[in-house]
């Protein structure tokens, strides 16, 4: 057997732990590897921060949310002498190989480790769907099932005031939350962010729900920008952790169909709700599969691959391709949806 490490990076995701527990499972199991958690992302081998993964560690994980992990966003390539410490780190604890679980920047960095002669697989994971080498990531069908719920609980507040409730979504560059969850909940008004709105056009499906005695249902991706107001919304600041700030773009939205229908309404921004909890059957089932087929990369040798999901099957594509192009909403898929504006 081998020693494997393993980690997780980014912004957490429900699955990511259905993936240690598979990884963790086979690889002892199958492969008779020793399986070596690191803590906080790259931070983890960065800094020699450790976790075993055992049998019994990933016992009663797969369906919990987030990662047993922890996660970071940071990069060893931005940290003073970050990739020697991170060589040694691995030296030191005679990792043969990693298995990188994250989203683009994460997998960036796996694929810029792999030149710099570290072995590592990646494995995909993002709840915005934005990564274009894999049909679907895990952890997006449960944020569409939360966002669904919220639109359908928020309907029948909304009908009973007569009030227009507009929800603002996570992603900030692909719509897939938003238009999936709207597709789902019925809602009135789908905005994304690959596709600028006009504040006219959606006051008129407002009204035009009013008239029929209806509340308007309004879904707004966090990144989604007004006709010609890009600077409005994307303020360019950063807040104290490096995050570019959003406007608020939810907010904003339901005072303007305020001022300019006369209708009350309300806006509620669903946030880190989207990604915290169980993660749904479907995403346990991708992160699992995921999970066994890196293992089973890792065991071949077949590095600076990341696995994907094509179809029903799971296939390995060069890390390259993993960050190479985001995947946003196609404007077709877009106008699909828009019929049912209104
Ligand atoms: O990429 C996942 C994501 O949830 C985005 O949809 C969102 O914009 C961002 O992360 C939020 O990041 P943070 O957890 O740092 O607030």
């Amino acid at each position: 057997g081998m020693r494997v490490g393993v980690l997780t990076g980014g912004g957490d995701c429900p699955g990511l732990n259905a993936v240690l527990r598979a990884v963790t499972r086979k690889g002892i199991s199958v492969h008779q590897h020793e399986i070596l958690g690191f803590r906080s992302g790259w931070l983890g081998p960065v800094e020699g921060l450790t976790m075993p993964l055992t049998l019994d560690k990933v016992e009663d994980i797969l369906n919990r949310g987030g990662t047993i992990l922890g996660s970071s966003r940071t990069n060893p390539y931005k940290v003073d002498d970050g990739i020697a410490r991170l060589k040694a780190t691995l030296e030191e604890n005679r990792v043969d190989a990693l298995i990188a679980i994250g989203g683009e920047d994460t997998l960036g960095v796996a694929e810029q480790l792999t030149h710099d002669g570290v072995p590592v697989v990646g494995v995909p994971k993002t709840i915005d769907n934005d990564l274009d080498a894999t049909d679907y990531t895990f952890g997006f069908d449960t944020a569409v099932h939360i966002a669904t719920e919220a639109i359908d609980r928020l309907r029948t507040t909304a009908e009973s005031h007569h009030r227009a409730l507009v929800v603002e979504v996570m992603g900030r560059h692909a719509g897939w939350i938003a238009l999936h969850s709207g597709l789902a909940g019925g809602a009135n008004v789908i905005l994304v962010p690959e596709q600028p709105f006009s504040v006219e056009k959606v006051c008129a499906w407002v009204e035009q729900r009013f008239e029929r005695q209806y509340a308007p249902i309004i879904v707004v991706a966090e990144g989604a920008v007004p006709e010609g107001g890009k600077e409005l919304l994307l303020t360019g600041e950063k807040d104290a952790f490096g995050h570019v700030r959003l406007g608020g773009v939810g907010t904003w939205l339901a005072e303007e169909i305020a001022a300019r229908t006369g209708k009350e309404s309300r806006a509620m921004v669903l946030g880190h709700v989207q990604r915290g909890g169980t993660p749904t059957a479907y995403d346990r089932v991708l992160a699992t599969r995921f999970g066994l087929h890196a293992i089973d990369a890792i065991t071949e040798g077949d590095y600076g691959k990341m696995v994907a999901l094509r179809g029903t099957d799971i296939v390995r594509v060069p890390l390259r391709e993993a960050t190479a192009s985001l995947k946003t909403v196609p404007l077709e898929r877009y106008a699909e949806a828009e019929v049912l504006f209104g």
